[in-house]
């Protein structure tokens, strides 16, 4: 008889469903046999990286066959003094999901439990189911994380709180005074895990910087990534930035060389061309008032968002809206896996790929209601 492997694998992942991305361009083409077609899946940045990050790349290439630095010291170096902490507070990931994942792997096991928002980014589940540990979800508030009753649910038993801000799919966020309120009151040895991915795009006044509370609140991990508004998705490469000693302890858990020397030299480069990230910022605030104008024109609701996304409220089932985008050569993601089966989160594009997804969205709507 045929082995069951499946009930050889612990518990906690025999339940686990894989992280689906967004539909890659390629498996589009394949499918449809189009050959226009955008992608608006994935919050990518549609700017792609600074100029300067080609060059680096250049430089690394004769070097492929050594390993990269394990340590990362001069993206560390160079990351310490721009946000004025020290190197020993810095872990460098392979992608932000690298970082959550070490964190989950560290702190979290059968018997202990992490707490997250209905809504929220979802490899939070996947990284605590994969360990073992109880998963608490809180109903969110309007969409967004509801910090009372985040509070309310910690029990003895809660190692770790994941707070997306802004979140991922619905674009919420909290104020610093909400966070700071927060952070005071949750118990010390519980840790808060700040999701920042989008933290770049972010212009709201009371927008908290992660960085800034981390030197009051030992228990607060923050973690940002180089995949969104740095334009370097495809290189994974992302961080936190936590007391020395949570550092010291994801060391040791981290694959040895968990980042290659080519995310490492683009990094560097990219943190040093602010005025890239500052064009991405603003083309993201353009980009994302041609798309709430146009959802305003057609009636659409959507979740006002701080990120480089849209999620618009279709009010019916929108995988016929999805899929009938799709045959337009138009790839945007649907988040019924979030509990979100009516709407569709849209990442800012060009002006010219929003202005396509747009157009599509005029010819499609009247034929499919
Ligand atoms: C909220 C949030 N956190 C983390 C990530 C992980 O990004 P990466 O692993 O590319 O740094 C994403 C990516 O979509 C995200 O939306």
């Amino acid at each position: 008889m045929a082995n069951d492997f499946i009930a050889l694998a612990s518990s906690g992942i025999q339940e686990l469903q894989p992280y689906q991305p967004g539909k890659p361009v390629e498996e589009l083409q394949r499918e449809l046999g189009l050959t226009d077609i955008i992608k608006l899946a994935s919050n990518e940045n549609p700017l792609g990286p600074s100029r300067t990050v080609a060059q680096a790349l250049q430089k690394v290439v004769p070097e492929l066959a050594r390993y990269p630095d394990g340590s990362a010291y001069l993206l560390k170096e160079k990351l310490a003094g721009f946000l004025d902490v020290d190197s020993s507070n810095l872990t460098i990931g392979n992608g932000s999901n690298d970082v959550l994942e070490l964190l989950a792997r560290v702190f979290l096991r059968p018997g202990n439990e992490a707490v997250v928002s209905q809504h929220s980014f979802v490899v939070y589940a996947l990284v605590t189911k994969a360990t073992g540990a109880e998963l608490r979800v809180v109903p969110a508030r309007n969409y967004a994380q509801d910090l009372e009753a985040t509070l309310n649910c910690v029990t003895a038993k809660t190692r770790m709180v994941f707070i997306a801000n802004p979140n991922n799919p619905t674009g919420t966020w909290i104020d610093k005074n909400s966070l700071v309120d927060f952070l005071s009151q949750i118990p010390d040895d519980v840790l808060v895990v700040l999701d920042e991915a989008y933290f770049e795009y972010v212009c709201e006044e009371n927008y908290p910087d992660g960085v800034e509370l981390f030197r009051r609140f030992d228990n607060l991990i923050v973690t940002r990534t180089f995949s969104k508004a740095y334009g370097l998705a495809s290189l994974r490469i992302g961080y936190a930035v936590s007391h020395p000693d949570i550092a010291d302890l994801m060391n040791r858990v981290r694959q040895p060389f968990n980042v290659n020397s080519m995310s490492l030299a683009a990094a560097v480069v990219a943190l040093d061309d602010q005025a890239h990230v500052e064009q991405a910022v603003q083309a993201n605030k353009q980009g994302m008032a041609q798309l709430t104008s146009a959802c305003n024109d057609l009636g659409l609701g959507f979740i006002e968002s701080v990120g480089n996304f849209l999620t618009i409220d279709f009010a019916r089932d929108a995988m016929p809206v999805y899929n009938a985008l799709l045959a337009e050569g138009v790839i945007v993601r649907p988040i019924g896996v979030y509990e979100m089966p009516n709407h569709l989160r849209v990442t800012i594009g060009t002006q010219t790929e929003n202005e396509r997804f747009i157009e599509s969205l005029k010819r499609i709507l009247p034929v499919l209601s």
